[in-house]
């Protein structure tokens, strides 16, 4: 479901993902009434499988990643993203692309190569529940101001909570901004896909507010240390 819904989101344009887009903002609501163990835990039906994975438990698998990612998933290296916290649909998606080598990647496509996917699944899991610690990194206060304008303007729609919302989209706040600028300029160079509809706020952010707001904004997610927020999805 969040894939496919993921996609329509993806697909629509211009007015009509204005108009959808509203509906949905009104619809969400709702959904906060879930429990959070709703969807992490692995017992509910999931995509891929739709069974609890037949696997080593996501905490031993991902004790391979802890020498890069850091102890429970919170990286101490400024190129290395956190990924404590993220979300399953956004999990499962990005090992995805990293196996198709539809994601740019240094070294990751070969790691994702090395798991099945229930092997991945649990990994996701696992992850979704650590606790996200946000990065504290330098930044200025002014551009951080700017940024949080340019932010609620171009990017709050998808990125909540001043991007600091684990749903589909990657955690923003609080992420190590060297990643951050390293993989935005994959997607404007093409090496990552770049949704359609984010590609157009981002023409509109340079093209009304000029170059340097996207740097703005990177001052903005490294001043908004407080935390990850969770999303509901499944
Ligand atoms: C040798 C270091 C290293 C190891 C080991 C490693 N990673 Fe990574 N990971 C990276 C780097 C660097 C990136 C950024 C993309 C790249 O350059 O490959 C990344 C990116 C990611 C992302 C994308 C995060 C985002 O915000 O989009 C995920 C998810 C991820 N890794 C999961 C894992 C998992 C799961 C494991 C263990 C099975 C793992 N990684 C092992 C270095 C590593
Ligand atoms: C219409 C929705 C939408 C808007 C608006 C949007 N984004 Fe995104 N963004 C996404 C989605 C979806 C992804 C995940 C893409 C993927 O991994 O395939 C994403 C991913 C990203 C990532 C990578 C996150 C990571 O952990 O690797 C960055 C950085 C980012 N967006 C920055 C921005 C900025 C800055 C803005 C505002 C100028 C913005 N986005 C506006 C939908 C949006």
């Amino acid at each position: 479901m969040a894939l496919n819904a993921s996609n329509i989101v993806l697909a629509c344009a211009g007015l009509v993902c204005a108009i959808a887009g509203g509906l949905l903002f009104m619809a969400k609501p709702a959904k906060s009434q879930v429990p959070q163990q709703f969807w992490l835990s692995p017992s509910q039906p999931t995509q891929p499988s739709q069974k609890a994975p037949q696997t080593a438990p996501g905490e031993i698998l991902a004790s391979t990643c802890a020498g890069c990612h850091g102890q429970d998933g919170n990286s101490e290296g400024p190129a290395t993203p956190s990924i404590a916290g993220i979300s399953v649909p956004y999990f499962l998606r990005t090992m995805e692309q990293y196996r198709q080598g539809k994601r740019n990647s240094t070294i990751m496509r070969r790691v994702a190569l090395g798991y099945n996917a229930a092997e991945i699944e649990a990994m996701a899991y696992y992850f979704a529940s650590q606790k996200f610690i946000p990065v504290k990194q330098p930044f200025d206060p002014k551009r951080a101001e700017r940024g949080a304008i340019y932010h609620k303007r171009y990017c709050e729609y998808c990125h909540r909570d001043g991007g600091a919302r684990a749903g589909r989209e990657g955690i923003l706040a609080g992420q190590w901004v060297p990643y951050l600028r390293a993989t935005l300029t994959d997607m404007v160079v093409g090496k990552r896909e770049m949704p359609h509809s984010m590609k157009r706020w981002m023409e509109r952010l340079v093209r009304i507010e000029g170059e340097d707001a996207v740097e703005d904004l990177m001052h903005y997610y490294a001043s908004n240390t407080k935390g990850a927020t969770q999303s509901l999805l499944p």
